[in-house]
């Protein structure tokens, strides 16, 4: 094992961005696709160039999602594996299958996640953000932005697409934490209804049961009661299946907007010229929101696994051989970048790849997007000046990754 297989492992590493820009730099430089041998895990290929990426993900038929979806120890996948009968994957969602499967289920959404379709949703999603905004103001001038503001957005975003009712908010909000945060000690210590992950999904599967069935007497418009409702082939989809779409889209869309929230917040305040920027010209906000994304790239990686022999930026990666996606390494690659450690609100072409590229592509990408852009439209405009309070810090996970403390200080206009 190198000191570079441990820190590609550790989920520190993603808590502290200026290392894992190091490291990432590093490897784009010097071997950007890089062999990983660690005795926690089995070996893998890290890949850190944006143009390797796309490489691989195009060709969903030679480079599958399945079997291996996530960096997980071996003593996970050991556990998994008996939990779920020899599967080493806890869920059947859309991240874990390919070809036909995976086209069969993804067009069970696909319309619903379109902008014709979300646009309807436009007006509800502002009511949401300043509701929020409001209780932000209520705090009367500080507030750690990362906890008590940005994941209740997307909550209740997720929610209302979801169907779930406010009522049950916090449930939702710390199982998405504990699915997605579990590697960080802060998480883990507040833990209070599940003691592992299979735990949390097993909470999760009854609770959203129990959803279901309720849609299958009292329909509404919200995706459970097109889960309810969903055949594939002819036949209603399988409880363990449509259980796990809707922790998908629970998780999918929770964690990772509230990062890029949280964390274009931070980067507006580190660089106030271009926060003064946006105040004064507005209409570069839906560019500034994926300037956001792509700064933060909250989804550090997934991977994907070789059919067959592949020649990859001349390194011979073997069938049965897995790939790492490394995403924010890709979002600041210097071949693709203009100075990509720069934050630049008005960046044009910002073609980056923080949601992911080929039929994998984020379902949720455009929902995110508006969804963004909603909350800073109105957040600008209620909020006359925002600074750091504190020390911001960051998730130690290797997943999804983000700020899990943004102490700030405000004053609404
Ligand atoms: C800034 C916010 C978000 C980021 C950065 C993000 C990122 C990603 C990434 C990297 C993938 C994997 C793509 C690949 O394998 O190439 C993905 C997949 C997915 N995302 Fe998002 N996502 C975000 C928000 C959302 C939202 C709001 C939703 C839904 C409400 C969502 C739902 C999904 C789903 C369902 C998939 C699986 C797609 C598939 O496998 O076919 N995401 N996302």
């Amino acid at each position: 094992m190198t000191a570079i297989a441990d820190a590609i492992v550790s989920a520190g590493t993603y808590a502290d961005p200026a290392a894992m820009d190091a490291l990432f730099a590093q490897l784009r430089r010097d071997d950007p696709v890089h062999r990983v041998e660690h005795p926690e895990y089995r070996p893998f290929w890290a890949v850190t160039k944006f143009a390797d990426i796309q490489e691989v993900e195009r060709q969903a038929d030679i480079f599958l999602n399945a079997p291996r979806t996530f960096l997980r120890t071996l003593a996970y996948e050991e556990r998994a594996r008996a939990a779920t009968g020899g599967n080493p994957a806890l869920l059947r969602s859309l991240v874990f299958m390919d070809a036909p499967d995976h086209a069969r289920y993804r067009k069970l959404t696909q319309a619903w996640f379109m902008p014709g379709r979300i646009r309807v949703l436009e007006e509800e999603f502002r009511a949401l953000a300043n509701e929020v905004i409001d209780e932000m103001a209520d705090r009367g001038g500080s507030c750690d932005f990362a906890t008590e503001v940005a994941p209740y957005y997307p909550v209740r975003v997720i929610m209302r697409i979801l169907g779930v009712p406010r009522s049950d908010e916090a449930l939702i909000l710390q199982l998405t934490q504990e699915i997605f945060g579990s590697d960080d000690p802060d998480v883990q210590a507040s833990r209070t209804t599940a003691a592992s992950l299979a735990d949390t999904v097993k909470v999760f599967s009854d609770y959203f049961r129990d959803l279901t069935a309720d849609r299958r007497r009292h329909p509404a418009d919200d995706l459970a009661t097109l889960f309810a409702r969903a055949e594939i082939d002819g036949r209603p989809m399988a409880d363990h299946e449509s259980i796990s779409y809707y922790i998908l889209v629970a998780t999918a869309g929770h964690d990772t907007t509230s990062s890029s929230t949280a964390g274009g917040l931070l980067a507006l305040i580190q660089h106030p010229d271009e926060l003064r920027r946006l105040r004064a010209d507005p209409s570069l906000l839906p560019t500034a929101i994926d300037e956001m994304v792509r700064w933060v790239s909250p989804v550090r990686h997934f991977f994907r696994t070789a059919t067959r022999d592949y020649d990859l930026r001349g390194r011979s990666v073997k069938a049965g051989d897995s790939l790492m996606m490394c995403y924010p390494s890709a979002n600041r690659d210097e071949e693709i970048f203009d100075d990509p450690f720069a934050f630049r609100a008005g960046r044009p072409m910002n073609g980056h790849i923080a949601f992911g590229y080929g039929p994998h592509l984020c379902l949720g990408m455009h929902m995110a997007r508006m969804e963004m852009r909603i909350f800073y439209e109105e957040l600008l405009r209620r909020v006359a000046d925002v600074g750091l309070a504190g020390d911001p810090a960051w998730l130690a996970s290797t997943n999804v990754g983000g700020l899990k403390r943004l102490p700030i200080h405000f004053r609404m206009a």
